[in-house]
């Protein structure tokens, strides 16, 4: 049974990926598909049991840039996305935005959902000044929603019990990372897949021990960079 409201809101939100609809009304009927999955707690409780069971789903790519995300399911093309995120009481989740617009729903225990608008011009890098636009509760069985990239600033966090959400998002206009904020110090940063960011981390310092020991053979591995690398040097 689990699986096929599964596989109803799948194939529900892949119509809507695919439809011109202007994307507020994809957005409310997103929310309204979501809403009959958060009735059905099975799928995401069967999932959890996979990733507690089998040690290979461990290392692959079920599991995306948030450190408390899950993938529920992949379109195979890549048209959208559902994942689990589980959000621990007490803990801190940073501010961050998205690649696409999607919807989010509550599965589990209240979670604190505060939006922002972004205030600065861009122009300065990793610089970042952030305000307030709304704050809400989201219930069990409630819905919200992202915008992508600027328009989509937000935090969740449990309100005070280990609380569950589910969220479905559309196709990435922005791909590879996403943007973390620190509102309290302006500041902003691209956060990446763990794999990419020890790659990141790797080639920064390796970039450093070349300008200090001026090795030519450090600098050939780092002239073969791939440019999404190169360009976070
Ligand atoms: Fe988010």
């Amino acid at each position: 049974m689990s699986g096929n409201v599964l596989n109803e809101f799948c194939d529900e939100f892949a119509a809507l990926c695919m439809s011109d609809q202007p994307e507020e009304k994809k957005i409310l009927l997103g929310q309204n598909s979501l809403e009959q999955l958060l009735q059905e707690h099975s799928v995401t409780g069967e999932m959890l049991e996979k990733v507690l069971s089998n040690n290979l789903v461990l290392s692959s790519r079920l599991f995306a840039i948030d450190p408390n995300d899950i993938t529920l399911y992949r379109e195979p093309a890549g048209l959208f996305f559902v994942r689990i995120l589980i959000w621990e009481a007490g803990k801190k989740y940073p501010v961050h935005d998205h690649g696409a617009w999607g919807v989010v729903g509550c599965l589990l225990n209240d979670i604190q959902e505060t939006k922002y608008d972004r205030l600065d011009d861009q122009s300065v890098p990793n610089y970042a000044v952030l305000q307030v636009r709304s704050q809400a509760v989201l219930k069990p069985g409630e819905t919200s929603f992202v915008l992508a990239t600027d328009a989509g600033i937000h935090n969740m966090e449990a309100v005070d019990k280990l609380a569950i959400s589910i969220h479905a998002y559309s196709t990435p206009v922005r791909k590879g990372f996403i943007q973390c904020y620190l509102p309290e110090k302006n500041r902003v940063e691209k956060m990446f897949p763990l794999s990419k960011r020890k790659q990141i981390l790797a080639a920064r310092a390796l970039n450093s021990l070349s300008q200090v020991h001026a090795n030519e053979g450090y600098k050939r591995i780092l002239d073969k960079l791939d440019d999404e690398i190169k360009r976070e040097l």
